[in-house]
């Protein structure tokens, strides 16, 4: 809901529930009045006069600096006596960069607003642009802003138009500004590296700036694009919390400013160290959006809220509830050796399993034997893989097997022959050494030949072979910021022009193959991102398969992903990543609360660990509905505990599916007990598994007495309402 006050200037939105309202203020300046808990519209008074005016600049006297600095801005400027970090930085021709943004005009659509080139989110909902204008420029600035009666989610997304003749130099241009009332905020970070991708961690928000931020070209395994800003010590069940995610997947920041009156800016977008995009007359750019996301019920209502909202609008909705393939993937099982009579040894091991897709990995290209060569090759190498890729498909379908195709797109080896033919189309100066990352470079993806290519020859592999499954993998980051094609002035625009080309493939390969499943990957999941699971339907979670290690991963990630995004496969032990040795019924626990498939030489396997994952398969098939539409409730913490729990209940709350694993043994802990969430109090619920029968207001106060196991043992429980 958008309504518009025409006497107090003031906008105010409204989703399930929270709300956020805004008024334009004596001296034309866009203030945020509120922004949390759902108010009344009877209120618009009291919020302008006894919250609004304490923070806005004098009446009448727009030079006056004192208050610039404390106002709650929805997009700080720079230069005019607001001393925090600007959302924007305009640089005129004069070399001048302060600008004073001030109301102008505003228009309230329905549907969301389109961004061109990037992904946002897709449909419903109502939208809302403000446009202020720089008094002392041609530039204006629109401010978007989508809300749905149905979410607690809203977008925001910055357009800066120049409506003079002459450029403008953009040196910064962040998605979104809000501002947090005082309080002592905790403020989170997913953050990582190869193998441990999305570990909470959360700190005070003091005094100062905080800043999270990749300057990977890629969102990164070190640093999700995201925050959440916690009013007291976070909990999962109470408690008011902000969310800010970027459905971006290049190099971000997203800052945190506590001023000294104690309220705090929460801004991000497009990294702006090293970026300067040069705005032509009457061009616009336009900002990747930002998911703000309002919980009054603690971290578990906010991670529901992002899942529901990333399924429904921004994951392709032709596959988001769409029964995911079970897959096998030759990774771990053959890593670069491997050919077609070790790939139909693979199938006929796979068909009488219940596995549905079989997903070559690296390796079935060029001159690919190691990590060394071959990337940018994308035709088959024959002499592994007789009879080419063509033969692969046919042995896969005599198994009654889809085939899914590993691709690398953005990269380009050295020893390979498309280098050879153009080593201008690597990123970097042509002739200065560039950094090199498991021995491999970036395609200068800012140029649209380079994705012509790509794009040309990965259809051609994709239509001539029957592929059905891609997986895109993108295994370095960017080092060398430089394009061989871009102007001295635009070598600023790279990082930003790189990602844009990404998606750019991405949109091309979807539009022209509409029925072809894609996964998402980045050396595991660095880059697992809104923008990416717009286009990919799930994301490699983690190269790390490790039972324990992969349930902190998967409890980390799930904090604002949904967990049918999260690609989890079960592998061999001892495990490559970690060494550890876990039962094969708790890598299969952990990996079903996620998208299924095996990491595996199924070749290798006992008649037992093959009448074990047979019944894997047909189990996870009963719970796989509940992972695509299902709400995620986290019970036991596995980073301050001894035990990992989380549960998936169905949104009617007939049904439900608790793991637990048990990560260190103690003494003395066979009477602890686990209290369950989500389920309707009014009903009874039989646990499958123990015959138990109890009311959910009893499994959710009182709870189940955890089972007696060893290190790494888990349980799944399926619970059914009693009719
Ligand atoms: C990294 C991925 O995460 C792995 O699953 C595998 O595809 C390798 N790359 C292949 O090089």
């Amino acid at each position: 809901m958008i309504l518009y006050d025409k006497q107090n200037r003031a906008f105010v939105l409204g989703g399930k529930n929270y709300s956020y309202i805004m008024h334009v203020n004596d001296c034309g300046f866009l203030q945020n009045l509120h922004y949390g808990s759902k108010t009344e519209i009877g209120d618009l008074g009291y919020l302008i006069s006894h919250i609004g005016s304490k923070y806005a600049p004098v009446k009448s006297d727009l030079n006056m600096d004192c208050l610039f600095d404390v106002m709650p801005s929805e997009c700080g400027s720079y230069g005019r006596g607001d001393f925090r970090e600007p959302t924007v930085v305009i640089e005129r021709a004069d070399g001048a960069s302060m600008s004073r943004l001030r109301y102008a005009s505003h228009k309230i659509t329905n549907g969301v607003y389109n961004i061109p080139g990037l992904p946002h989110a897709r449909s419903g909902g109502q939208t809302l642009e403000i446009t202020l204008k720089d008094d002392f420029s041609p530039v204006e600035v629109v401010l978007k802003y989508t809300v749905w009666d149905e979410y607690d989610v809203l977008s925001r997304a910055t357009e800066i138009r120049n409506a003079g003749k002459e450029s403008v130099k953009l040196n910064k241009a962040f998605s979104f500004c809000a501002e947090l009332p005082e309080a002592d905020y905790k403020m989170l970070r997913l953050h990582g590296s190869w193998a441990m991708e999305r570990m909470p961690e959360w700190n005070s928000v003091a005094h100062g700036v905080a800043r999270i931020q990749s300057l990977r070209g890629a969102s990164s395994h070190q640093m999700n694009p995201l925050t959440v800003l916690f009013d007291g010590e976070p909990s999962e069940r109470t408690g008011e919390c902000y969310g800010f995610m970027l459905v971006y997947s290049g190099s971000f920041a997203i800052t945190a400013e506590k001023t000294y009156f104690g309220y705090t800016r929460v801004q991000g977008g497009i990294n702006d160290i090293g970026f300067r995009w040069e705005l032509g007359g009457g061009e616009s750019f336009y900002t990747p959006q930002a998911l703000l996301c309002y919980s009054e019920q603690g971290m578990g209502e906010l991670s529901r809220a992002y899942s529901d909202f990333l399924r429904e609008r921004i994951i392709d909705p032709t596959f988001v509830k769409k029964r995911r393939p079970i897959v096998i993937n030759n990774w771990e099982a053959t890593y670069f050796d491997f050919d077609t009579e070790k790939l139909k040894s693979i199938f006929d091991a796979a068909a009488p399993l219940g596995i549905d897709t079989f997903v070559l990995d690296d390796g079935w290209f060029g001159k690919r034997d190691g990590d060394t060569s071959g990337l940018g090759d994308w035709f088959v190498n024959e002499k592994k893989l007789k009879g080419g890729l063509k033969a692969v498909a046919e042995h896969c379908g005599k198994r009654g097997l889809k085939l899914g195709l590993w691709f690398e797109p953005e990269m380009i080896s050295e020893d390979s022959d498309l280098y050879r033919a153009h080593p201008d189309w690597a990123v970097g100066k042509l002739g200065q050494e560039p950094v090199r990352s498991r021995n491999q470079l970036a395609l200068d993806f800012t140029r649209k030949d380079v994705v012509d290519y790509i794009f040309g020859v990965m259809s051609d592999v994709i239509k001539n072979n029957g592929i059905s499954y891609v997986k895109w993998d993108m295994n370095r980051p960017v080092t060398e910021f430089y394009s061989n094609t871009l102007s001295a002035e635009r070598q600023g625009e790279f990082a930003h022009r790189y990602i844009l080309g990404v998606y750019s493939l991405a949109e091309r390969l979807t539009a022209a193959f509409p029925d072809l499943f894609m996964e998402g990957c980045a050396g595991g999941g660095g880059r697992f991102d809104a923008g990416m699971l717009y286009y990919f339907p799930q994301f490699w979670t983690s190269d790390d398969t490790d039972a324990f290690q992969r349930a902190l991963i998967q409890w980390g990630t799930s904090v604002v992903y949904p967990v049918s995004a999260m690609s989890c496969h079960v592998s061999v032990c001892p495990n490559h990543q970690t060494g550890r040795t876990t039962p094969l019924s708790t890598r299969g626990n952990i990996a079903s609360l996620g998208a299924f498939g095996y990491e595996l030489d199924l070749t290798k396997l006992s008649d037992e660990e093959k009448r074990d994952i047979k019944r894997q398969i047909l189990d996870y098939k009963r719970i796989d509905a509940l992972v695509l539409n299902g709400d995620l409730y986290r019970l036991i913490d596995p980073f301050g505990d001894k035990w990992f729990a989380e549960m998936i209940v169905s949104k009617d709350k007939t049904e439900a599916y608790v793991v637990g694993e048990r990560l260190r043994g103690v003494p003395n802990d066979i009477t602890r007990r686990i209290k369950l969430d989500g389920l309707d109090p009014d009903r009874n619920y039989t646990v499958e598994e123990s015959g138990v029968t109890a009311s959910g207001k009893s499994l959710m106060r009182i709870g189940l007495v955890l089972p007696s196991l060893a290190d790494y043992e888990s349980f799944a429980w399926h619970l059914k309402a009693v009719k």
